[in-house]
């Protein structure tokens, strides 16, 4: 630390138009820790040693250890990674352009990349799921993370398997832009330092998600650097809760929670591993529906409606047609 102050440099730090208020920091033996994940709130674990072995896991480090495989690398020509879904690209012919190109190269090409890099080159962003082609000092030290621990979680909020394990090496600066995941994760920083802000799943309404069908499924259309209030006057309302993680911090991010998430200018790069579960069974079903239950049930729709109508051109039409005139807000049978 220096000072006591943070480690990272505040004045790097972007003003969006919307406000948030700070994500929770607690240690994970608070019993606030374990109500937040219960009711499915964000909340950041400053102590949980998930991951300690990997604290050591640098660029230098993984290029010596992570093996010769040719992993995921996307790259982008200016500094935002928005995830797009390669089947649904093939569905969707409607003039998609993919915004960054997925370009696979081993870690030693992927590490030439990030320090040859000058303002103007294209960005690199490394995505690749942890698996047993990675080298035998990499494996060891994922198996001496805190499993225990998992376990514990998994169990007490009755969360589904673990799916996956995403390894993130990013640039400085590299930005994923705001999105939602269908699964819980449990995000551990290992090197330098991330800006994760989030957003309720209400907040559908304020980021206008792309259709189901869209390769950007998932992914807000609505962009923060150059927000259209006329196109999405929702954003006015829009609010969220923001942290800064640093090495060996736990952020729990809950399924359908939306998440926007920048590597700060601290260090020339960042390094992250993340925790997928699946969701617990279906609870006892209350009404009014939960907010991200309300979520499931619109893509349910909406991939119904492409089941009967084969075309995506023609699900916005129907879905538009069903609603002018007839939907208009005062179709309530109440009092
Ligand atoms: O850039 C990121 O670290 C993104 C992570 C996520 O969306 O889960
Ligand atoms: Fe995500």
């Amino acid at each position: 630390m220096n000072g006591g102050g943070p480690e990272w440099d505040e004045t790097h730090i972007t003003k969006y138009f919307f406000p948030t208020e700070q994500i929770p920091r607690v240690s994970c033996t608070d019993p606030l820790a374990d109500e937040l994940i219960s009711q499915e709130k964000p909340v950041v674990l400053t102590d949980t040693k998930l991951c300690d072995s990997a604290l050591k896991w640098d660029l230098d480090y993984l290029a010596e250890n992570m093996g010769n495989e040719r992993y995921m690398v996307f790259v982008s020509k200016n500094n935002k990674f928005k995830y797009y879904d390669e089947a649904k690209m093939r569905v969707y012919k409607a003039n998609f352009v993919p915004p960054t190109k997925r370009v696979d190269m081993t870690f030693q090409e992927f590490v030439k990349k990030l320090r040859e890099w000058k303002p103007g080159d294209e960005r690199a962003y490394l995505q690749q799921g942890l698996n047993n082609t990675f080298g035998h000092a990499i494996v060891l030290d994922f198996l001496q993370f805190n499993w225990q621990w998992l376990n514990v979680q998994q169990k007490k909020h009755k969360w589904g398997p673990l799916t996956s394990n995403l390894l993130l090496v990013g640039m400085e600066g590299n930005i994923t832009p705001v999105h939602y995941d269908e699964q819980q994760n449990f995000f551990c920083q290992l090197v330098g330092y991330k800006r994760c802000i989030l957003f309720a799943p209400e907040h559908y309404e304020r980021l206008y998600p792309h259709p189901v069908y869209h390769p950007h499924d998932r992914q807000a259309q609505v962009d923060f650097d150059a927000p259209n209030f006329e196109k999405f006057p929702g954003l006015d309302k829009l609010e969220g809760w923001e942290t800064v993680i640093g090495p060996g911090e736990v952020l729990y991010i809950p399924m359908y929670w939306w998440h926007h998430i920048e590597s700060l200018r601290d260090l020339s790069h960042t390094v992250s591993v993340n925790f997928w579960y699946k969701g617990g069974p279906t609870e006892s079903i209350t009404y009014p529906l939960k907010p991200r239950q309300k979520l499931a049930v619109m893509r349910n729709v909406e991939k119904m409606l492409l089941e009967a109508l084969k075309d995506p051109a023609e699900v916005g039409p129907l879905l538009r047609s069903l609603v002018l005139g007839r939907y208009t807000g005062d179709e309530s049978l109440g009092e």
